[in-house]
């Protein structure tokens, strides 16, 4: 299997350098038209310039390919729409869009400036949200869309420092989760990255002699994948790095159902502790609907067993 994006359009955002560049030229290389969106600014995300944008375009203009360059912040919702019409008037139409846009801010919780946590959601997670709103209709219209959010190890399971940057990018997997659920009468698929690589972003914070081992490419493999015809499922967060690719999910103990029968307080939580939070068994659910139906099958059983 050879996958192919010809015919297909694609926006990725914060494109500029790092993972968004290797996600734009991995599409680009396979037949997309691209639009690479970069506001251009610092890690912090401060200032602004067009040249990280139109660099890339220029490299994949070099390699036979099309390419068109958006400015905008994925932060400014007018921002998201222009970046879509971008996409819709230079290549008549949108099939993918890969939110990949982001900046850290890093303090501990209890140092940090408001402005800081306000700053770093933002970007990653008003701008995810913001982006895939404005794609939607444009997707929902050919009946086919693919759409990649980033997501980051330090939001799935937690790293110093992190705070406004983790709360952020945890939120990504409720909103695919949500999207996930509104987009699929539509063929549109959404799933999750959690990448790692070496990039601006990391290479203060990796080990030198471990940089070589993270080329962003082995991430935008991954990326390119969940962005193609091949990929049919949704709602899936995927780990990449450095050739390491698993998934990952949000899972529930089998639970302890506790008789109602009895009072139900904080002493018989910590008489059941060990088995409300025993893994064994655990499950994932599809939508918050299927966790109540187990709890209410579950429940109405011990009833009737009980009656
Ligand atoms: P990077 O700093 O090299 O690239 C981020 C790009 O986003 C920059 O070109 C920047 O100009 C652009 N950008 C920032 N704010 C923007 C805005 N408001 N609108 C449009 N563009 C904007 O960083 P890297 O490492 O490539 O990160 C890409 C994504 O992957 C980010 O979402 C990051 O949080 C995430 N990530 C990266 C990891 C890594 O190991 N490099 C680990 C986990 C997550």
């Amino acid at each position: 299997m050879t996958i192919r994006f010809d015919g297909r359009v694609a926006i990725v955002t914060g494109a500029g350098s790092g993972l968004g560049r290797s996600h734009a030229l991995a599409l680009a290389e396979r037949g997309a038209k691209v639009v690479v969106n970069d506001l251009g600014g610092s890690l912090n995300g401060q200032g602004q310039s067009s040249s990280a944008a139109d660099a890339v375009v220029a490299e994949i203009k070099a390699m036979g390919g099309e390419a068109a360059a958006n400015y905008d912040s994925v932060a400014d919702a007018a921002g998201a729409e222009r970046m879509v019409a971008t996409a819709v008037d230079t290549f008549g139409r949108l099939d993918i869009l890969i939110n990949n846009a982001g900046i850290l801010r890093d303090k501990s919780l209890a140092k940090m400036d408001p402005a800081d946590f306000e700053a770093v959601t933002k970007v990653h997670l008003y701008g995810s949200a913001y982006c895939t709103r404005a794609a939607l209709p444009a997707m929902q219209k050919n009946n086919f869309g693919r759409i990649v959010l980033t997501t980051s190890n330090s939001g799935l399971f937690g790293n110093f420092g992190q705070a406004n940057y983790g709360a952020a990018k945890a939120a990504m997997v409720g909103l695919m989760n949500v999207v996930r659920i509104e987009a699929a009468k539509y063929g549109i698929k959404i799933n999750t990255i959690a990448p790692m690589a070496a990039t601006r972003m990391t290479e203060n914070v990796m080990p030198a002699d471990m940089l070589p081992l993270f080329k962003p490419e082995y991430v935008s493999a991954a990326v390119a994948y969940l962005c193609s015809e091949a990929c049919e499922d949704s709602g899936q967060i995927i780990s990449a790095s450095a050739g390491y690719v698993a998934r990952v999910q949000v899972m529930s103990s089998a639970g302890v159902f506790l008789d109602t029968n009895k009072p139900i307080n904080a002493d018989t939580i910590a008489q059941n502790w060990a088995s409300i939070t025993d893994m064994s068994g655990c499950q994932g659910f599809e939508s918050a609907g299927a966790e109540m139906e187990y709890i209410v099958q579950q429940t109405m059983a011990r009833l009737k067993k009980s009656a």
